[in-house]
């Protein structure tokens, strides 16, 4: 690692051990009032090892070597105050702009598939799913980039009971009439005329029994029920993409794995169960009642697996989605980005699964499953995002409102622009926007959808992020320089200077705390504190009319800053433009 916490914890715990023979202590890194960090071990440790703080710091810091990182000096009751030197930081800074990577290291593969997005078919996405479907392509992206194998997986919904009235409905207008169509336009209007005629008594009910029976047929495979449901899918297909497009979002079609692809299993899994006496018949229902899981009155809770129908329900194809991911595609960790209200749902999952046996390799090893609660996005009447009717919001009329409105900012900043370039700004920023103010809130967190306040060029926002790298892609426009090129010794001089740099070495260890902890808030965190310390250092610092060396100096420094920022925003998602 480059950053300067991750060497100093490094080079304090080897010290540590070597005064003491106690290994992988805490340093116990702190911020300091009078150095650039402060270990505070010593003080921790005193106790453990019977000796005064003040004197286990003087220990500690006798097999301390910083020679080549900076100086340590023991204080107060028993604190290492360490500085490191600016010519450490510049050829740390060196590394940086030499790496590829950008610093983000390389971690020991693992294969990690990551369940999100999961619209249902014939159903409008809402925004619980724009959440799911930005926070795990963020995850996926930045898992990626730290060297793992990651499998998307899109568990849209595509099989189950409404489906016999949405095919018969399809029959009946035909796959290539307009009605057809609104599969892909608008999707709750096709649901919405199905459900009406099934719903309707005028002709007795005789419609929602052939619904019923086209459900039966559905389930028997029979080959002209399966074809019109295929036709069926396709058309949502195109809704999907239509979305994901929109949004920059790397899902594709081979990333599909719906509900449907478990079909044939999930007769295997309840077979399974009852063998390993894990599934019992409760109430004409085949259950499993996971260890610890109460409900009213302390009776405890089942995980239906096999409905009183024989029919299969959410919860047995989440079973067979766990063992797929864990035993075929040999996962060694699985993320479901699902939201914060199916947390019950995912507790006896993983209960039943490991129960199962099916998280244990053949090496005993265990897969680790792992819930990515998505929290809910608000009104600003602190109730789930609607229109004002209380209808549900429909997703594509949001991210339009999104570029219409980031168009008018732009048609104000840039009117020396053709309509065309302010149109790409506009989508990049419109999309970047509505991005941004999602990923930079926790993910098990709700927030409100506010299109002024993330739209807004100041403050912790996507356009003040895409504008500082405007900005600096202008001032390499002015120079005339390549900002990929700019590759000279950084001199650390100015306290500004000082911060980005320091700044600028710890994205790598900001990307890894990212994937470990499933937080692409953290990022966004990141960089925006990055994007401040680039402004303050800009105020401070001239860079076209230093002189040289410094000039060149500078324009490093402000090359590595549109490199860390470009890579950084690439990872939550989110293009910069070239001007803005
Ligand atoms: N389709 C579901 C929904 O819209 C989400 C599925 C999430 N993934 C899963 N494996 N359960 O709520």
């Amino acid at each position: 690692m480059l950053d300067a916490a991750s060497v100093l914890s490094d080079r304090v715990s080897a010290a540590i051990e070597s005064a003491f023979g106690l290994s992988g202590v805490d340093p116990v890194l702190r911020p300091s009032q009078f150095a650039d960090t402060q270990a505070n071990a010593a003080l921790a440790l005193a106790k453990r090892i019977g000796r005064n703080p003040r004197e286990a710091a003087a220990t500690i810091n006798d097999h301390l070597d910083l020679s080549d990182v900076g100086t340590v000096e023991v204080s107060g009751p028993g604190f290492l105050n360490i500085t490191v030197s600016a010519d450490w930081i510049s050829r740390q800074l060196a590394t940086l702009v030499a790496d590829e990577h950008l610093g983000v290291p390389q971690q020991e593969r693992r294969t990690i598939p990551v369940d999100y997005s999961a619209p249902n078919v014939a159903k409008e996405m809402h925004v619980g799913h724009l959440r799911t479907t930005i926070v795990g392509d963020s995850l996926v992206r930045t898992l990626e980039t730290l060297g793992h194998h990651v499998i998307r997986q899109n568990h849209i919904g595509d099989w189950g009971t409404p489906f016999g009235m949405l095919i018969e409905h399809l029959l009946e207008v035909g796959e290539d009439s307009p009605e057809a169509d609104l599969l892909a336009t608008d999707p709750n209007a096709f649901y919405q005329a199905a459900r009406a005629k099934f719903d309707s008594t005028d002709d007795g009910g005789a419609w929602a029994t052939r619904a019923r029976e086209r459900v039966v047929k559905l389930q028997a495979k029979e080959p002209e029920s399966l074809e019109i449901w295929r036709g069926m899918i396709e058309h949502s297909k195109g809704y999907f993409h239509r979305i994901y497009s929109a949004l920059d979002v790397t899902l594709t079609d081979d990333d599909l794995a719906g509900e449907s692809t478990y079909d044939a299993q999930l007769a295997g899994i309840c077979e399974e169960l009852i063998e390993l006496g894990l599934a019992v018949e409760s109430e004409g229902a085949l259950c499993v009642f996971p260890e610890g899981f109460t409900g009213r009155e302390g009776k405890p809770l089942p995980l239906i697996v096999r409905k009183s129908d024989g029919g299969y329900g959410y919860a047995t194809t989440d079973l067979a989605t766990i063992k797929h991911r864990a035993q075929t595609l040999g996962a060694d960790e699985i993320l479901y980005v699902v939201g914060a209200s199916q947390a019950l749902h995912f507790k006896m999952i993983f209960w039943a699964a490991k129960a199962a046996g099916w998280l244990t390799r053949a090496d005993g090893s265990e897969v680790t499953p792992i819930h990515v609660q998505i929290g809910s996005v608000l009104g600003e009447d602190g109730k789930i995002l609607r229109t004002r009717s209380g209808a549900p919001l429909r997703l594509s009329w949001l991210l339009d409102e999104a570029v219409e409105k980031a168009g008018a900012v732009v048609a104000q900043s840039r009117p020396d622009l053709s309509d065309d370039e302010r149109a790409v700004i506009a989508r990049q920023v419109g999309i970047g926007s509505v991005k941004y103010a999602d990923l930079s809130v926790a993910h098990d967190t709700d927030y409100v959808f506010d299109f002024d306040r993330m739209l807004a060029l100041t403050g912790n926002t996507g356009p003040y992020l895409q504008y500082a790298t405007a900005r600096i892609r202008s001032i390499f426009r002015k120079a005339e320089l390549d900002p990929t090129q700019a590759r000279d010794a950084v001199a650390v001089v100015e306290p500004t200077e000082r911060v980005l740099a320091l700044a600028l070495l710890r994205y790598g260890a900001t990307v890894a705390e990212v994937g470990d902890l499933q937080a692409p808030h953290r990022l966004a965190g990141y960089l925006f504190e990055l994007a401040q310390a680039f402004t303050s250092f800009y105020d401070a610092c001239p860079v076209l009319t230093a002189d040289e060396p410094t000039r060149r100096s500078r324009l490093t420094l402000t090359a590595a800053t549109l490199a860390v920022l470009d890579h950084g925003l690439g990872l939550l998602g989110i293009q910069a433009p070239e001007q803005m």
